[in-house]
This record gives C-alpha cells, sequence and structure tokens, in this order.
C-alpha cells in the first residue's frame, strides 16, 4: 500500500476538489448497499426532502449525530444561525425516530468563546417536543487547545436524549475494579461492592477516559478526514442503546465511522454528509472493511488510484 495519505481536505480545498471525478455521488444521490442493509446519502442534513428520501418510511431505534461544531473559524456561523440550522436537523432527526428510541449528539464548547455552541444548543433542545435530556457525557481527547494560563481543553461533549423509553444495555470498559468498599445490606447481608458487582470492570458513566483518540498511526485513521470519532466510541454508543438488526442513522457521516461500527455489530445505517467526498469515503471504507478487515488506511490514502493529490503550500 503506498504511503501517501490525503491531506486534511478542511484545510485543502484544492485536494478535495481533486476527489471529486472519482466520486460516486452526487448531492442528492443515494448509494444503496448490494448487501441490503445500509444506506449512504451525498444529502443535507437539514432539508427535509433530502432525509425523507433516505429513510423511505423507516424509521430509526438510535440517531448518532456528529455535526460540524462551529468552532473553525473560516467557516463559523452567527451564533442564533448556528443555532437555528441544527434546530431544522435536530427536528427532522427525530421525526425519523421510533417510539422508544435514543439520540446522540456530539458537540463542542469553546472555552476562548464563551464556551459556544454547547450551552445555547443545550437551550434550544429544551424546547424540542418528546425529547427527555438522560445524559451529559464528556470523552477525553489526548490532544487538546490551550496556553500555559489556562487549562488544557481535551473534552469531547456528547449529549444524550431518549424518545419514550428506549433500549439500553450497561457497558464496561477494560479498567478493572479495584476500589473495595461501598457496603451495601442485600438480604440481610452485609455486602462489599466487588460482591455486587455483574462484571470485574467498570462501567465508562458519564466521563469517557479510555477511548484513544484518532491519530495517523492508528489502523483505523482516514487520512484527510478532520473530524473523525473513534469507533471504540461509536461502538460504545450502539452496543448501548440498539439491539442487533435494528436501524441506526448518522447525516454527517464524513469517515463513516456510525457506518462502519453498524455494519461489526449488525445493525442497519442509514447515513449521509452533504459533502460528495465524505459520501464516497463512508462508502469505501465499509466496502474495504468488506474485502480485507481493514478498518481504515493508517497513513495511506482512501483515493489511492489517483496518487498524492497537490496541496496548498
Ligand atoms: C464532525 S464531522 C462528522 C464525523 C464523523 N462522526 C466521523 O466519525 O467521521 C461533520 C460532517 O458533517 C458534514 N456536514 C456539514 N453540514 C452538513 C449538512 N447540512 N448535511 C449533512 N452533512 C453535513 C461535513 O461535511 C462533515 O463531514
Amino acid at each position: 500500500m503506498k504511503n501517501d495519505p490525503l491531506p486534511r481536505l478542511d484545510l485543502n480545498p484544492e485536494a478535495r476538489r481533486a476527489l471529486l471525478d472519482f466520486c460516486r455521488l452526487r448531492p442528492g444521490e443515494i448509494w444503496e448497499d448490494p448487501a441490503g442493509l445500509h444506506r449512504v446519502g451525498c444529502l443535507d442534513a437539514t432539508r427535509a426532502e433530502h432525509v425523507e428520501r433516505l429513510m423511505d418510511h423507516a424509521q430509526a431505534n438510535l440517531a448518532i449525530q456528529d455535526p460540524p461544531y462551529n468552532l473553525v473559524a473560516f467557516n463559523q456561523r452567527e451564533l442564533a444561525d448556528y443555532l437555528r440550522w441544527s434546530e431544522r436537523w435536530v427536528r427532522l432527526t427525530v421525526d425519523c425516530l421510533a417510539n422508544d428510541s435514543s439520540l446522540y449528539v456530539w458537540l463542542g464548547a469553546d472555552q476562548r468563546n464563551g464556551f459556544q455552541p454547547l450551552p445555547d444548543f443545550m437551550i434550544m433542545m429544551r424546547g424540542i417536543k418528546d425529547l427527555m435530556p438522560r445524559s451529559f457525557i464528556t470523552m477525553r481527547n489526548q490532544r487538546g487547545y490551550g496556553t500555559q494560563k489556562n487549562w488544557m481543553c481535551i473534552r469531547q461533549e456528547l449529549l444524550y436524549y431518549s424518545k419514550g423509553n428506549p433500549f439500553f444495555a450497561v457497558q464496561y470498559t477494560d479498567i478493572p475494579k479495584i476500589l473495595r468498599g461501598y457496603y451495601k445490606e442485600v438480604n440481610g447481608q452485609i455486602t462489599e461492592n466487588l460482591e455486587r458487582t455483574k462484571s470485574s470492570n467498570i462501567r465508562p458513566g458519564n466521563v469517557w477516559v479510555d477511548v484513544q483518540q484518532i491519530f495517523y498511526r492508528m489502523e483505523e485513521n482516514v487520512s484527510g478526514c478532520y473530524a473523525q470519532k473513534p469507533l471504540k466510541a461509536i461502538e460504545r454508543i450502539v452496543s448501548a442503546s440498539s439491539s442487533p438488526g435494528d436501524l441506526v442513522i448518522d447525516f454527517f457521516t464524513h469517515s463513516g465511522t456510525t457506518l462502519l461500527a453498524c455494519e461489526r455489530l449488525g445493525r442497519k445505517c442509514f447515513t449521509a454528509d452533504v459533502d460528495p467526498v465524505f459520501s464516497e469515503i463512508a462508502v469505501r471504507r465499509l466496502e474495504r472493511f468488506r474485502q480485507t478487515g481493514l478498518l481504515g488506511w493508517r497513513n495511506a490514502s482512501p483515493f489511492e488510484e489517483i496518487g498524492r493529490p497537490r496541496v496548498a503550500a
């Protein structure tokens, strides 16, 4: 395999444009999985007619949404505009969800800029009928931003909402339980927490410290992608909040992590990205996994056929 990774496509519009001719989907089109399981669209999450076509009357048991966080200066909207935009895809998502289902949303809180957009997004979500807030999860990143005069920002926020009374399966980390104590009386006997436990490992709870952030040396790395979530985090969500055979949706597919997690865990996935390059990368990631068992490209390119793309200086 050639060692010619794509550059970050958000920072290299020229390299991104060079890939467009190699993308099978045009805006508005949908790839149907020949295995009859998944769908990948080149669609806009805020357009009702796009979402309706992707769903084709199906209802999902779980939505995992990872929108742009409105943090990148050159692409930043006014906060009020970002919230109006968010409300559109949130309402469309809720319409796609079955009665007892779950919605997870990844979001950022910029400590350099009023912690936006997280607090305003949370308040906007209070106004969405049918959704109940359930958990506010923080995943610890290894890298972050900060100065010598402030705490390093290494958080990734993940909001969990339910519609109705959804399925939930407790998950465990690989971290062994070591603390003794927490005595409690059970059936007249004083028990110690290690006796009561269902697992010898701890639960992730709502602070996830055990997930490695993606970087180029990881097997699952997809070069060119600038916002890829770790498969371990997405598989944790899929395992906790859906059952085999369920339908999972993700309208911001990017590197296709939710799609891959669903393939590995026996769920169906309907996913999309507004950018044809990312819809293509998601499909290629699934196809490659099916052919080789590999999770990503590590330090190679998902578009190997065109060699090293030109990179802006
Ligand atoms: C933060 S990334 C998602 C990362 C993904 N969870 C992963 O693990 O690779 C956000 C993606 O949303 C896409 N996007 C932005 N606006 C969109 C819209 N209106 N509809 C659909 N996708 C959109 C971007 O092109 C980008 O690929």
